[in-house]
Order: structure tokens, then sequence, then C-alpha cells
């Protein structure tokens, strides 16, 4: 099994879910090879519910890191979740286009690059903003 799937599934693990019951994990590894995993950690109030790459992108970016060479997602269900449109915009602030995606179908992993899951989407470039 890809190393890094098994460090989302591991994350998973540590989810807190109890409304959805629908448990997700995500590693991320950074240019200098470091992982940064995160669950989600949801809310009674519902829409302060925390993504699990989300929480990945921002542990990594607390610590320092803001270039990234890949991410995986499981979920519990392994039924090879893509991250949501959110979490895609969040992934495009640091990420670029040809940036692997790898997401847990149980059996079999499916990678998918940010570009095709958020082309065309609003950059720092599109704001003049140079970072
Ligand atoms: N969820 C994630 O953690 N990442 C995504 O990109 C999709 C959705 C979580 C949010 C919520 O706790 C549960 O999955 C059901 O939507
Ligand atoms: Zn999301």
């Amino acid at each position: 099994m890809h190393e890094l799937v098994e460090a989302a599934r591991e994350a998973r693990a540590e989810a807190y879910a109890p409304y959805s019951e629908y448990t997700v994990g995500a590693a991320l590894r950074t240019a200098d090879g470091t992982v940064f995993t995160g669950c989600n950690v949801e809310n009674a109030n519902y829409s302060n519910s925390l993504h699990a790459e989300e929480v990945a992108v921002g542990s990594a970016v607390a610590a320092g890191h803001r270039a990234f060479d890949e991410l995986a997602v499981s979920s519990g269900e392994q039924d090879g979740v893509t991250p949501c449109g959110m979490c895609r915009q969040t992934l495009a602030e640091f990420c670029g286009e040809e940036f692997p995606i790898h997401c847990d179908g149980g059996e079999n992993v499916r990678t998918y690059h940010l570009g095709d899951l958020l082309p065309e989407t609003i950059t720092a470039e599109h704001l003049g903003v140079e970072r």
C-alpha cells in the first residue's frame, strides 16, 4: 500500500466526526519530505467543522512549510473520496496544477492532479500578489 495513504489512514483514526460519522484523514508531504497529517474535526454547529485536508495544510504551514509535493486522502468508507471544493482551493494556494492527490479506494489508490480537480482557479497571480 502507498506509504502516504497509510499515513492518511492512521490520521483518520483520530477523526472527530460524531455528527456525520464520516471520518477523513489526510497526509501531506512537504518538499523536504516531512509528512503532516490531519483529520476532520466536526462541531455541533456543523459549519465550524474542519476538513482533514485543511488541518494537514494548516499544521504544515504553522510549522513553517509552504512547499508541498503530494497529498493522500482516506475516508472511513475507503470510497476513493477526493478533496471537496473548499479543500481544493486551499491546496491551490500553495500547490500547482501538477500536484498529485492520492485517494484511498481500499484495494486501489487513484491519483489525480490538482489542476484536473480544480481547473482555472483564482491564485495570487490574479491579484497581482507576489508571494
Ligand atoms: N470532509 C473532509 O474532511 N474533507 C473533505 O474534503 C470532504 C469532507 C469531512 C467534513 C465532514 O466532517 C465529513 O467529511 C462529511 O462531510
Ligand atoms: Zn474539504
